[in-house]
């Protein structure tokens, strides 16, 4: 599926302190030494990132993890039901750790995960760093699912993209501050609640959402595409661009995209940052969404779907 010696050469730039974009099983990651001040300034400036605003550290295996944050019972019952994939855990840096302190934006805490695409996990193993990788694209943009949309947001920013074709998942990870006594989810993901209430036999909480210090990445607009996003859209306008759910598709619309004819989340979420794109790309006067559902266990995934179209939907 892969070229070892393009993963040969992608380790030796982040060796190098250069950025490499790959993919991940979630969105493509825009990759630097996690070590080095200077590879994950060049990450903030590349995306014209807010400094305030932390990064997540990929990590190759757990054993690599421990090394820069503190497990507790609780984190360790995540990583063994949930890594490799996409579950991020906010833990306490550990003392005196190698990590840079700007992947933690002068924090206490550090996000960690380890990803389960195998191009992701051949560059880790390879490179033996910890790699810091936000979404691979400019700050407040959409997230990239296909390495031509990295090459569309960042061009020559970035030393090597590597192409694992479209990311399954399809939004991010979801990110949970795994405490000795309290689970907060902080962003929701396609891990949903109720599969971490039932592994650890415990209520979690949700960070307010606008929570500066929980979740100092969620900035309220975020994903925004360049035409204004119309939420719970049952009907169009002719100048409008329709994103559609399910099986009854309202007509009139200039140009449609279906997330997913059968009313299928899992499919959605993989469609969403793409089809998004696709129907900015027509420049069309607003892009019109129909309701995603969201209540019930069910559809669980779909809150992390609405969580992502409100903030495509919040103008900057
Ligand atoms: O799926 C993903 O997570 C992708 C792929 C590339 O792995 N990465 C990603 O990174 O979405 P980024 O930087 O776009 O999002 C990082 C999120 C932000 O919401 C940020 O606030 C949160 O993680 N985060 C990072 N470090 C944190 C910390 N120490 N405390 C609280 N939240 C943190
Ligand atoms: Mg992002």
């Amino acid at each position: 599926m892969f070229n070892h010696d393009e993963i040969r050469r992608a380790a030796q730039a982040l060796a190098e302190n250069k950025l490499v974009a790959f993919p991940t099983e979630t969105v493509y990651g825009l990759g630097g030494n996690a070590m080095s001040d200077a590879a994950v300034a060049a990450i903030y400036a590349a995306k014209e990132r807010p400094q305030f605003n932390p990064l997540i550290v990929h990590v190759g295996s757990l054993e690599q993890a421990e090394r820069y944050a503190e497990f507790n019972a609780n984190a360790k019952k995540l990583v063994h039901a949930f890594w490799p994939g996409p579950l991020t855990l906010v833990l306490p840096r550990k003392k005196g750790c190698a990590l840079s302190l700007l992947v933690s934006a002068g924090m206490e805490s550090v996000a960690i995960r380890m990803p389960a695409h195998p191009l992701a996990q051949a560059l880790l193993k390879e490179s033996q760093l910890p790699v810091a990788a936000p979404s691979a694209n400019r700050s407040g943009r959409i997230s990239p699912t296909e390495s031509a949309h990295v090459k569309e947001e960042l061009g020559d920013r970035v030393a090597m993209i590597l192409d694992g074709g479209p990311c399954k998942v399809g939004i991010e990870s979801t990110v949970v501050r795994a405490g000795d006594d309290d689970i907060t989810l902080l962003r929701p993901g396609s891990v949903t609640p109720d599969q971490l209430e039932k592994l650890l036999g415990r209520k979690i909480l949700f960070a307010a959402s606008g929570d500066a210090i929980a979740a100092p990445g969620m900035l309220a607009s975020h994903y925004a595409p360049n035409a204004p996003v119309r939420l719970n859209a049952t009907s169009v306008e002719k100048d409008e661009a329709l994103l559609a759910f399910g099986a009854e598709v309202p007509p009139g619309a200039a140009v449609t995209l279906n997330l997913s004819p059968r009313g299928d989340l899992r499919e959605a979420a993989a469609n969403l940052f793409r089809m998004l794109r696709q129907l900015d790309a027509r420049k069309p006067a607003r892009i019109a969404v129909m309701p995603i559902p969201d209540m019930g266990n069910e559809n669980a995934l779909g809150i992390a779907i609405n969580d992502r179209l409100k903030r495509a939907a919040t103008p900057p």
